[in-house]
Parts: structure tokens; sequence; C-alpha cells
């Protein structure tokens, strides 16, 4: 069984986020979404909610699985047997960064491989960062993260922010 495992951190997953989740599952007999636990970044959604907003956004996808994962990328991928490690690409300026952990997960696990992905490029200016910096300063989102999940990503992002400024 080909298992592959894309990996990130999700906080929130964008309509990029799921277009190569949608091609991806078409190429592996799993696809495992993997969404880190990060002790050093404090994401705005926590792990439960960033894989259950996984797990709405790819409930029609039957190949794909959504899981939480501590630690090293490659201990994950040897834990679920997995040895393709899929990534998007959007633009030039991802690839340095990308090139570098593609590098180091190899010299780790010489038996994993990662692929790349180019992002659709309707999606290529969409990041989880820039999600956050529209719904924070009142822009709409609707079209920057799945339809499911809109609402909710939404009101959590407003209600965060509203908290934000109340503490000001
Ligand atoms: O969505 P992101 O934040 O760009 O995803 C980065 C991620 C989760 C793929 C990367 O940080 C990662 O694999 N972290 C796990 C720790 C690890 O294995 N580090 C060594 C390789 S960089």
């Amino acid at each position: 069984m080909k298992i592959g495992v894309y990996p990130g951190s999700f906080d929130p997953v964008t309509n990029g986020h799921l277009d190569i989740i949608e091609r991806a599952s078409k190429i592996f007999d799993k696809l495992i979404v993997a969404v880190l636990v990060n002790p050093n970044k404090t994401p705005v959604f926590d792990i439960e909610e960033r894989v259950e907003l996984l797990k709405e956004t790819t409930e029609h996808l039957p190949n794909v699985e959504v899981k939480a994962f501590k630690g090293l990328l490659i201990d994950f991928m040897k834990q679920e047997n997995a040895k393709v490690i899929v990534k998007g690409l959007r633009a030039v300026s991802d690839f340095e960064y990308e090139f570098q952990m593609a590098l180091l997960n190899k010299k780790l696990e010489p038996s994993i491989e990662t692929i790349f992905m180019m992002t659709n490029s309707k999606y290529s200016y969409l990041s989880s960062s820039m999600v956050k910096e529209v719904a924070r300063f009142g822009g709409c989102i609707e079209d920057l993260v799945p339809e499911k999940i809109a609402k909710k990503v939404m009101k959590k992002l407003n209600k965060k922010y509203a908290e934000m400024e109340e503490n000001k």
C-alpha cells in the first residue's frame, strides 16, 4: 500500500492546502495529513481544532486520514509505515526552506523521499498567515478557506482578535 504524508501546521487549513490534499489523494492509496504539535509556536487554533477542521474539510475523501504528530516528521513516517512526504510549493520563495527540510529529512532517514506538488496558480498567494491577517483587519476570508469550515474559522478569528483589541 502506497502511503503519502502531507505534513504542516494548518493554522488554519486553506483552499491551497485542500487543493494539494485532493490531488495527492489520487496518487496514493492512503494520504495522511499530519498536523504538527509544535511546542515552539503558539497557534491560533489548538491542535484539536486544527485536526477537526481538517477532518471536516476532507470528509469527502475516503482515503485521507488526519492525525496529529509531535517530534520529528521522519519518526512519525516510520510509525505510520510511510515512505513519501508530500509538500506543496507556491512560489520560488518557498523553495529554499523546503529544499533544506527535504535534504535534512533525507539525511536523517535516506529511505524517505519528499515530493513537491505545484500549488494551483489560483492559490499561489495564499497562506494560513494571510488568512489570519485578512480576518484580523476585518476582511472576508470566505474564498480563502474551505467553504465547509469558513464560518467556524471566521468566528474563532473574530473572537480572538476582538479579545486582543480589548486587552490592548
Ligand atoms: O506548515 P508548516 O509550518 O510550513 O510545516 C512545517 C512542518 C510541520 C512540515 C515542519 O516543521 C516539520 O516537519 N516539523 C517536524 C519536526 C521535524 O521533523 N524537523 C526536522 C525537519 S525540518
